[in-house]
């Protein structure tokens, strides 16, 4: 038999207030004909908004992080999606679940909040060849994840196989708070085609010489809030790829890594479209570029509407870093006139060290130059060495506004 836990403290929490409001207007009009009916009436919308909750334990997971509670977890979310009300799959406290490869489906028949307080491990061997990912949730709308615990990709081992350990597919309305994600084996938390995401109090961490292992990959999502996060990885902190738009990124402690990066984007000759993008109040350190836009010679479309703000820099090796001619397997890349198109990005109120001479590095395509590009109270300067920092600007044109050190000048 399946338990469930229910939550009757709050009928009303978490119901949106819409469906609420009717249904508490209905009951008082009702208590009005008849208290008797009223009575009945206001036990059945408790009943219809009280909070369920779906604990894995209850369908025979174990939990000693050695056991297979891949199917478990299966079986507790096609109970708790199938739930009409709002309703909790609780992974508790004080364990550590075995999963391999594991596919949330929706969508479900109401919100979910996906309670993470125990702890998720990969195996701790090679149990795939195929490029896949961890945990992933598919087309799951209104889902909170939350909880406090952990997720653990033990990545060395497979950093050969899998993508992702945590990734968002289609999921709009979609909160992720208070976890935590280590050792991904290369990405460790992505949205492809997610509209409305809130994401705050996440760390990651991953050691700093792992091979891609990006802290978060946003792409081909709109409305995306990531604040007070805190990434150590041996790649971006933050990448925004192509098709991304109106994402707002503040507070991120980033480090070691490669900061925060727009890109890569064209990469194959692919069109990318991104806008409105802002950074802000982020600390980065120890990272091999801090405020990045990225993109493969021969795309298209275009990386418009940036802003990176108030970001302090510690022994960066370059942290303000426009590069349209990205190409990370050294050999391999044709010379191609066509390019993404850069333009309206403002660098303002950034301070710190570069680990580098270069410390402003601007390299755009003759054919697409960068246009628009506002660097505003720089300071940047060479990390315990005498020599100052200096900026490097090839095919670039724009302006700077108050102090700006290294000096800059544009085309
Ligand atoms: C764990 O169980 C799932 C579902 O039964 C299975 O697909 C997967 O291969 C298992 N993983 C390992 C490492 O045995
Ligand atoms: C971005 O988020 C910060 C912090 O939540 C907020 O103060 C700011 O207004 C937002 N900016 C934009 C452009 O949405
Ligand atoms: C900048 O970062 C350094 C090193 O992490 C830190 O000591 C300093 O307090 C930071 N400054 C600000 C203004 O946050
Ligand atoms: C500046 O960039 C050009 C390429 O546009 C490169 O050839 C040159 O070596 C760079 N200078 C420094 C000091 O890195």
């Amino acid at each position: 038999m399946v338990r469930m836990a229910q939550e009757r403290s709050n009928p009303f929490g978490r119901v949106k207030i819409s469906s609420n409001g009717s249904l508490h207007s209905i009951r008082r009009e009702k208590e009005t004909i008849a208290g008797v009916i009223g009575l009945w009436f206001a036990l059945a919308v408790q009943l219809a908004t009280s909070e369920t909750t779906y604990d894995v334990l209850a369908f025979k997971a174990v939990g000693d992080g050695e056991t297979n509670d891949t199917q478990a977890f299966l079986k507790t979310w096609e109970a708790a999606c199938a739930d009409p009300r709002y309703s909790t799959f609780l992974v508790p406290a004080g364990r550590t679940f075995l999963l391999s490869r594991i596919l949330f489906y929706g969508p479900c028949k109401s919100g979910i909040h996906f309670q993470l307080s125990g702890n998720i491990v990969a195996p701790n061997s090679i149990w795939t060849t195929e490029t896949t990912n961890l945990v992933a949730f598919f087309g799951v709308n209104s889902l909170t994840v939350d909880g406090g615990g952990q997720i653990d990709g033990r990545g060395a081992i497979w950093w050969e196989c899998v993508k992702n350990i945590l990734q968002f597919l289609g999921c709009n309305d979609l909160t992720v708070k208070g976890i935590h994600l280590t050792n991904g084996p290369s990405k460790h938390m992505t949205f492809y085609h997610c509209i409305r995401v809130h994401v705050s109090g996440v760390t990651v961490t991953a050691p700093g010489n792992s091979p891609n292992t990006d802290g978060f990959l946003v792409s081909a999502s709109q409305y995306v809030e990531i604040t007070a996060c805190s990434i150590g990885t041996g790649d971006d902190c933050i990448a925004i790829g192509p098709g991304s738009s109106k994402v707002n990124i503040s507070r991120i402690t980033c480090g070691p890594g490669h900061g925060i990066s727009v890109g890569s984007l064209g990469k194959d000759g692919s069109t990318a479209l991104v806008e409105q993008i802002f950074v802000s109040d982020c600390n980065i350190f120890q990272a091999l570029t801090g405020t990045r836009i990225k993109t493969w010679q021969g795309g298209k479309g275009y990386a418009r509407n940036i802003v990176f703000q108030h970001i302090n820099m510690t022994s960066v090796q370059i942290p303000i870093d426009i590069d349209q001619f990205y190409c990370p397997q050294a050999a391999g890349c044709r010379s191609r006139a066509d390019a993404v198109e850069i333009s309206d990005v403002q660098f303002v109120d950034i301070h710190g060290t570069s680990s580098s001479e270069v410390a402003i590095d601007i390299q755009c395509s003759h054919s697409v130059p960068c246009r628009g590009i506002t660097l505003n109270d720089i300071t940047l300067k060479q990390d315990g060495k005498k020599a100052p920092a200096t900026s490097n600007i090839t095919n670039a044109y724009g302006t700077t506004i108050g102090t700006v050190i290294p000096p800059v000048h544009f085309a």
